[in-house]
This record gives C-alpha cells, sequence and structure tokens, in this order.
C-alpha cells in the first residue's frame, strides 16, 4: 500500500470528517474539535494519505513540558486491518521523542482490542483504570440536583492537600480524569487546576471533609465533567447533588471514577444511587496507558 503520513492541512478537513462520521453510529466528536486542533500549537494531526484520499489519522497534544497525549485515532472503516493504525501510532510515537517528552499516554475503553493490543505492543503499560459514569439529558440523576449552602468554593492550596492524599488519587495512580483526558496530578496540579471551572468543599469546623472539582465544559460547552469526588459519603452526596445544579444547562454529566483493585472509590455506590448510567455496572471500563521512557 502507497501510504503517506504527513501534518493534517485545513484541506484535509472534509475527509477527516467523513471518517469520523462513520465512527460510533455519527456520534465521535471529531468534526467539533477538528478546526481548534489544527490551529492548537501545542500539538499537531497527522494524517495517513494513499493517493489523495485521506484513510486515517490521529493526534498528539502536550498536556505539560514532558507530558504527550494521544487521542482522535481513526481509521476509514474500508480501510481498516491494513495496519494503517499501527503506522500512524508509530508516526505520532516518532513525533513525541523529537518533542523530547519524557512520558506519552492515552486512554481507550473495554472491548476496544484493537487498540489495547496496540498499546501494549508499541511498549504502553496500563497505568490506571476507571469506571465510566454518565447522565444524560433524560437521566434519573439529574432530577438530584440541589444547590447546598454547606458547599463553599476551595482556594487551590487547601484543594491541593486534600487532592494529593486522596483514596481517589491512590486509586487513580496519580492520574487526574478531565473528560477523556488523564493528567499527572503530582508532577502539575497546576495544569489540573487551570482546567477546573469548580473547587468545592464541604467543611466541618475548619476541617474538609469533601472536595468535587469540575473541569471547563467540554465539547461546545456540552458535556460537564466532574473529575473529582473524594470525601466523607455524606459530604460527596452533598457535592454532587450541587454539581448536578450547576450542570443544569449541560448535555450530560460525565465521570470518571477511579478503581484499585476490589476497591471501588467512596462515589461509586452513591453515584449509583443518583441514578447515572454506568456501561459495566459499575466495573473499570475505561484504562489508561503510559509509555515512559520513549
Ligand atoms: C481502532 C482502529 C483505529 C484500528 O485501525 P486499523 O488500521 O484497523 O488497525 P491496524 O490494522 O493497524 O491494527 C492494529 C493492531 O490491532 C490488531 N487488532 C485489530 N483488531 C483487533 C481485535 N479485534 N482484537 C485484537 N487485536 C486486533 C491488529 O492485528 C494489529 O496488530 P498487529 O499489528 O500486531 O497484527 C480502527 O478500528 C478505528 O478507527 N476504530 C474506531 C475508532 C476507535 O476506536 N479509535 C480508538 C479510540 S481509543
Amino acid at each position: 500500500m502507497d501510504l503517506v503520513l504527513r501534518q493534517a492541512i485545513q484541506t484535509d478537513v472534509p475527509q477527516i470528517i467523513s471518517i469520523s462520521a462513520k465512527v460510533w453510529d455519527g456520534e465521535d466528536y471529531i468534526g467539533a474539535v477538528i478546526d481548534e486542533w489544527l490551529a492548537d500549537p501545542r500539538g499537531g494531526v497527522i494524517v495517513a494519505v494513499s493517493g489523495r484520499t485521506v484513510v486515517g489519522f490521529g493526534r498528539w497534544v502536550q498536556l505539560w513540558p514532558g507530558y504527550l497525549w494521544l487521542e482522535g485515532l481513526r481509521v476509514d472503516p474500508a480501510w481498516r486491518g491494513a495496519g494503517i493504525a499501527r503506522t500512524l501510532t508509530h508516526h505520532l510515537l516518532e513525533v513525541c521523542r523529537l518533542q523530547s517528552a519524557d512520558r506519552v499516554a492515552l486512554c481507550t475503553y473495554l472491548g476496544n482490542d484493537a487498540i489495547i493490543h496496540l498499546a501494549g505492543s508499541c511498549g504502553f503499560r496500563r497505568a490506571a483504570s476507571f469506571t465510566y459514569a454518565e447522565a444524560g439529558p433524560t437521566s434519573l440523576a439529574r432530577a438530584q440536583a440541589r444547590f447546598s449552602p454547606e458547599v463553599k468554593p476551595l482556594d487551590t492550596g487547601t484543594a491541593l492537600d486534600f487532592i494529593g492524599n486522596s483514596a481517589f488519587m491512590r486509586a487513580s495512580g496519580g492520574f487526574f480524569p478531565h473528560g477523556w483526558r488523564f493528567l499527572p496530578f503530582t508532577i502539575a496540579p497546576e495544569a489540573v487546576f487551570a482546567r477546573m471551572r469548580w473547587i468545592l468543599g464541604v467543611l466541618r469546623g475548619s476541617q474538609v471533609i469533601g472536595v468535587l472539582c469540575a473541569g471547563h465544559l467540554l465539547r461546545h460547552r456540552q458535556e460537564f465533567t466532574i473529575d473529582f469526588v473524594d470525601g466523607e459519603p455524606e459530604a460527596v452526596e452533598v457535592l454532587l447533588r450541587h454539581a448536578l445544579a450547576l450542570a443544569q444547562s449541560a448535555r450530560s454529566v460525565e465521570m470518571m471514577l477511579p478503581y484499585a483493585g476490589t476497591q471501588p472509590v467512596v462515589a461509586l455506590p452513591l453515584i449509583t444511587q443518583l441514578g447515572f448510567e454506568m456501561w459495566q455496572s459499575g466495573e473499570p471500563d475505561v484504562f489508561v496507558y503510559e509509555k515512559t521512557p520513549l
């Protein structure tokens, strides 16, 4: 196969969108972000081209100096099984090496056997597992929304202490979710806090007994992500209800809850009770893979 890999340009966009439209029954998000991705100086989109036809693409982006993220890998269904995703991944890793990255990471989900196999065979190791939970516009959870006067904004220093010592962070291996991206909290808390819209806590006296962080809305302000929640169960419930109230105008509310061994984090039974939907009844189904050193 005569395949050329190169940086994507604006005139590739219609073909990129046409491939994306064939993925996940047209629910793929690339069409909504591709212009932003092409304009972003922190990263780039690589296309695989046969003749004049774009047959696949993938993106790299620097989330923090030395820490790169791979996402948006797509191959046209008519061209699958021919090694295009592998060729794109090798090329993307080469780009990451040229950026002098120490770590490169990606995430995928249970059942995406091609990516799980590809990541393993390219030297990535599974670094963390999460359970994905969602409350769509008609979800029962949306009716549980309730603002609480107990919930207060926290300064980042107080939040840093709580989050750094939390069971959530121990279970997540130090990865802090923001939608479908995962940041290394221990080395880059500033990068995490810069992406957060809400850093909220519940206090008993001067003691913080629960913290919730929700990021800036993603994908054209439609997706409200609860990226961190932990603490005493009563505080976590108050915080979750409060966040659902803040999310009222968003299309969906999404969460990634870390899962360590057989011990789910404290929020898992609560979000089940509140009516969030999960793909695998709370089993881990989203995996972060990391390659370090390159
Ligand atoms: C996933 C996807 C990118 C793979 O593209 P592709 O070009 O068909 O993949 P490749 O032909 O390069 O195959 C990659 C590897 O996965 C393996 N593979 C493919 N399907 C597999 C499966 N069902 N189970 C296990 N391994 C599989 C291939 O054998 C190959 O490994 P090898 O080189 O050791 O033989 C493509 O199917 C796609 O666009 N899917 C929809 C979007 C998506 O899921 N993106 C990733 C989101 S995390």
